[in-house]
């Protein structure tokens, strides 16, 4: 390891299990040196394994719902003491849709559902950073990173109203983004992951397929968890500090391609055996 982030102190959303890319993180920049508080909804403590990590890492864990302003003031305030300082990073690794859950088509959301997503997955981001940044709790030239994923550009029909979900995320990364660095020297930035088997990723519908067709369209092939807990290693680093306001793409270079020879090869051999396969369906 590298030490990269010796003496960095942190706050840890969104570990749940070990598939949780929080974890991984957790995992990553506790054997780079920093010291972190872990948190997560108050629900998530009785579902996931999160004190293990918490073991593992010598961490503490402050409950938070992130819907939540006194959750968020209790868990900055508590970390403040705990970590015996300022902050230095900040890892957002929160997603949920009920839509998602309940398996209601995008075109008939129930806007309730609709709303309570928004509020978990996109302004979340918002809301921890106005405590963070009212608190004046974050260090000259911290790194606050939340995780996105490509639909906020392009369409992927199952992923529903978390597409628009990650859209806000984003924009809120580079509004909030601006404020921060002009008056804090604080960095922003969003990293745009690859399909990865979490519980927050194997809950969209086709899942199995979705990460496949990925894998087959990137020439580097689909990142990992602990690829994409690398990468964000180097963001809360001091060897990326004047990135910010950015999203940046993690994804084995998926987001550039058009098609890739594979998916090609199997769509030709699919035409050969069966040419009707491709014609155009008449409209519902
Ligand atoms: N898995 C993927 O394919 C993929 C791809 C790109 C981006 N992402 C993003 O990565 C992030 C982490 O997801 P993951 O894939 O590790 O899945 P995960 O299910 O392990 O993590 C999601 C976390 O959100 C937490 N959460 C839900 N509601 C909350 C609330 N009200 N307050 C606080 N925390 C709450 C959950 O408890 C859980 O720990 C999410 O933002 C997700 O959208 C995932």
């Amino acid at each position: 390891m590298y030490n990269l982030l010796k003496g960095k102190r942190g706050i840890i959303f969104g570990a749940l299990d070990s598939k949780s890319i929080a974890w991984k993180v957790a995992e990553r920049a506790h054997e780079e040196g920093a010291t972190f508080v872990l948190t997560n909804a108050p629900v998530a403590m009785r579902l996931g394994t999160i004190a293990e990590l918490a073991e593992k890492t010598g961490s503490q864990i402050i409950p938070a719902d992130a819907t939540s302003i006194m959750d968020l003031e209790n868990l900055i305030d508590k970390s403040l003491k705990i970590l015996g300082g300022k902050i230095d990073f900040v890892l957002h690794s929160i997603g949920m849709s009920v839509n998602v859950r309940r398996g209601n088509h995008y075109t008939l959301q129930d806007y309730n559902f609709t709303k309570t997503g928004w509020d978990v997955s996109a302004l979340s981001f918002h809301r921890v950073m106005s405590v963070l940044y009212k608190k004046n709790a974050m260090n000259e030239w911290g790194s606050i990173v939340a995780l996105t994923y490509m639909a906020a550009q392009r369409v992927f029909p199952d992923y529903n109203d978390m597409a628009d979900n990650k859209a806000y995320l984003e924009s809120v990364a580079r509004s909030f983004g601006y404020f921060f660095g002009r008056d804090k020297n604080v960095r922003v930035n969003t990293i745009s992951q690859s399909p990865t088997p979490t519980t927050a990723g194997s809950g969209v519908k086709g899942f199995d397929g979705f990460i496949a067709y990925a894998e087959k369209m990137s020439p580097l092939g689909n990142a990992t968890a602990l690829e994409c807990a690398d990468y964000t290693i180097t963001l809360f680093s001091d060897l990326t500090k004047k990135v910010t306001l950015q999203n940046l793409f993690h994804d084995g270079g998926f987001s550039n391609m058009g098609v890739s020879t594979e998916i090609m090869d199997s769509f030709m051999k699919n035409y050969d055996a069966a040419p009707e396969a491709t014609e155009k369906k008449p409209k519902k």
